[in-house]
């Protein structure tokens, strides 16, 4: 499954390019999350003509606007629902996806496992099944997470460590990963995967996330509530460098030579929940007020990705400093939420 790294170095991979894109048909799902909506931004700013699929399209709290509806062919609707993702292959010739529709917050995993499986699981074959009928289909790119290796005492996570998710979200993810390489394997569909850790920037209104949540507090003068111990160890990575991530991905997948493959993307500066939220209080200027509860369940203490193959492979690197980005990031909630 994993190609040896010294034969990907030797592709000499091209950066990202935007001329690419021009005019390409691309469907991505999930398109009004924090990923997606991002995504589907830059791409329409290449020129791609997008198919955005969401279970909740038109919603107010997205980063999409009214100019960017234009330009984009929207459906609503469930990618667990095979007959309403066959008919928009049918109906559309499309050449590129990006998969990120899913449940993406643990918490509501813990409290619908049923409809993670069902968003995650049987949605990432559906998405795969319409691809393999497909013609026009060149490339397929897929999100998974740090949370598919599910969890491991060697650190940082590689991306040839077994995927072994114990608790819903965590399995939902391992079981899609799996999935993509199965469809890869024995069908050889040009798909790869992406594992990312904590995600942040503006634009994330998963406001139960650490770095929103922290901001909201300090916005809103009240203290935060931890609900872990707060000595967690996980990657903080920017959006902006993700959305790199995934269309250098697509670019270099289309060419046919990293079908099958997994990239973590990570910063490769991990922090404790403590250290992150004292970090964004000293950004904010302000001082630190939380309230350590101790009482998370069902999460990995120490985790954090090793993006070597990232960078080797497809020459990315993260392009803001973390304290920049969390500038960024805490600016973009102030003046959100005083609009
Ligand atoms: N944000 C992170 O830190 C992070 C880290 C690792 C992996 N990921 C993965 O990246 C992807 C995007 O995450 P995000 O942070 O943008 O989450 P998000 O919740 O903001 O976006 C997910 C989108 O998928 C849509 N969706 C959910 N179920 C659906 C269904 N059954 N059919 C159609 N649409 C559905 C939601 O409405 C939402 O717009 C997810 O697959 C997530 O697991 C995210």
């Amino acid at each position: 499954m994993e190609v040896r790294q010294s034969s990907l170095e030797d592709l000499g991979l091209e950066k990202m390019n935007k001329s690419f894109w021009k005019g390409k048909v691309v469907l991505v799902s999930g398109y009004e999350g924090f990923l997606g909506s991002h995504l589907t931004k830059k791409l329409i700013s290449f020129g791609a003509k997008v198919i955005g699929v969401d279970i909740k399209a038109f919603r107010k709290e997205t980063i999409i606007n009214k100019v960017d509806y234009r330009n984009i062919k929207v459906v609503k609707g469930d990618v667990a629902d095979e007959r309403l993702l066959a008919g928009i292959f049918k109906r559309n010739r499309i050449s590129f996806v990006f998969h990120l529709a899913a449940e993406a917050i643990v918490n509501r995993s813990l409290q619908d496992p049923a409809r993670t499986f069902s968003s995650n699981i049987q949605g990432t074959w559906n998405l795969l099944e319409c691809c393999r009928k497909s013609s026009s289909v060149k490339a397929i790119v897929v999100a998974s997470s740090d949370k598919a290796y599910g969890e491991h005492k060697k650190l940082p996570y590689q991306e040839n460590f077994p995927l072994r998710g114990l608790h819903p979200y965590d399995v939902s993810k391992s079981c899609a990963d799996l999935i993509v390489q199965a469809y890869f394997n024995t069908f050889q569909l040009p798909a790869a995967i992406t594992r990312c850790g904590n995600i942040f920037g503006p634009g994330d209104f998963n406001l139960s996330r650490i770095v929103p949540e922290t901001i909201i507090s300090i916005i809103n003068n009240k203290p935060l509530i931890i609900r872990s111990d707060g000595q967690y160890i996980r990657d903080y990575v920017y959006i902006d460098d993700i959305i790199n991530g995934y269309i250098l991905l697509a670019e270099n997948l289309q060419k046919g030579k990293l079908s099958g493959e997994a990239f973590n993307f990570s910063v490769g500066k991990p922090l404790t929940v403590i250290e992150i939220v004292e970090l964004i209080y000293k950004i904010a200027a302000q001082k630190p007020c939380y309230k350590v509860l101790g009482k998370a369940r069902h999460e990995i203490r120490r985790q954090y990705l090793s993006s070597d193959k990232a960078r080797k492979v497809l020459r990315w690197q993260p392009q803001v400093t973390l304290e920049s980005a969390l500038k960024k990031t805490i600016d973009w909630y102030r003046e959100y939420s005083e609009s």
